[in-house]
């Protein structure tokens, strides 16, 4: 068994982060997203992992995963020159895949509970594909599923205006070697792409056995600024657990599950959990509130913070409230104490600044 992870694209949707990043290397509580997916891979039991990355930003990638020995699993880098679909993408990885059964896994995707239970209810059932849903409020930007009363998939279509199901198409497959021949058969989309969920339509119709599962535990699509903030919540709620290695002033006050890492400094601060602080950041006299996530090398003055994420390496001063923010690598946020109003800008393409 092999597993392809998808982690080509664009990331139009979280620009300007992905100018300079992958979009599936956006921490989510100081961890790349990719990491979690190379973690339940590994737990599910398969090590020979395919990757397939762009040419924008496949570099970054290969610098953060490299050969896979920090998951003690093999990594073979795949590049998409043009994306054009996910079952483009399939196609693009033929080599590597061989006559393997695989699982397909998108890289800005995360579930609860992992994976393993859906890999192995594949290889004892051996259906020609397994499917993951999860019953979404509105499935209009997903692929949607079509059910009969005993469960079993009649239809999938990818994106559909009207859905005829709330049943959204997670971003986990399982599937058997002859899904390659029903790409074979399929044509691109309205959007001018190859969809994996037309492929499996196309198992369907060949009559093929397409199983699914309903998921229960929560499901992430990290591809949108407000999905990465949710990410970001979500997983401090449910993983995070109290660990101080930094150096914590007696005035400071930190309730709750806190995460600092080694060689942070922390003076006359109230911290209350969940919140995740990186290694070698510097905070002073600032309130750092819940489902908060501060990247590594990141200092913090006069300031008070709440849900949000900084990537890492920002400098924030004299900032009354900052909550439902998202701040890229190396970023500065300061006010001066001049007792001016004035707001100086320095601000990159595809920014979002609301006062
Ligand atoms: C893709 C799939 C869609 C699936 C979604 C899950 O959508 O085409 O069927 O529901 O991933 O994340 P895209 O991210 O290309 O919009």
């Amino acid at each position: 068994m092999k597993a392809l992870i998808l982690a080509g694209g664009k990331g139009v949707r979280l620009k300007p982060l992905t100018n300079t990043m992958a979009k599936s290397l956006l921490p989510v509580a100081n961890k790349p997203i990719l990491f979690y997916v190379l973690e339940q891979i590994k737990e599910a039991g398969i090590s020979d992992i395919g990757i397939i990355i762009s040419p924008e930003t496949g570099h970054y990638i290969r610098e953060f995963v490299g050969n896979g020995s920090k998951w003690d699993v093999d990594i073979t880098y795949i590049s998409q020159v043009n994306p054009g679909g996910l079952a483009h993408a399939v196609k693009t990885a033929e080599t590597f895949l061989g006559d393997s059964p695989f699982l397909m896994f998108l890289g800005d995707n995360l579930i609860h509970g992992g994976i393993k239970a859906f890999v192995d209810e594949f290889q004892s059932n051996l259906p020609n594909a397994l499917i993951l849903l999860k019953k979404v409020a509105d499935a209009r930007s997903f692929g949607v599923a079509e059910l009969d009363a005993d469960g079993k998939v009649t239809k999938l279509v990818e994106k559909p205006k009207v859905p005829k199901s709330d049943l959204a198409m997670v971003g986990v497959y399982l599937f058997k070697p002859d899904i390659h021949l029903a790409i074979s058969k399929i044509k691109p989309s309205a959007r001018g792409e190859l969809e994996i969920t037309d492929a499996i339509q196309q198992l369907i119709d060949d009559g093929k056995t397409v199983h699914s599962h309903i998921l229960e535990g929560w499901w992430l699509d990290t591809g949108k600024k407000d999905d990465l903030l949710e990410a970001n919540r979500v997983v401090l709620d449910d993983f995070l657990k109290r660990d101080i290695r930094g150096k914590i002033d007696t005035a400071s006050k930190i309730s709750g599950r806190v995460y600092i890492g080694e060689n942070c400094v922390i003076e006359n601060c109230i911290i209350r959990g969940p919140v995740s602080i990186a290694e070698n950041c510097q905070i002073s006299n600032s309130c750092i509130l819940p489902f908060t996530s501060i990247g590594e090398g990141t200092i913090i003055k006069k300031s008070s913070i709440g849900h949000s994420v900084i990537i890492g390496k920002c400098r924030i001063t004299n900032i009354e409230q900052l909550s439902d923010s998202i701040i890229g690598l190396e970023s500065e946020i300061i006010k001066e104490d001049n007792g001016f109003k004035n707001l100086s800008l320095f601000v990159g393409d595809n920014c979002k600044v609301v006062m």
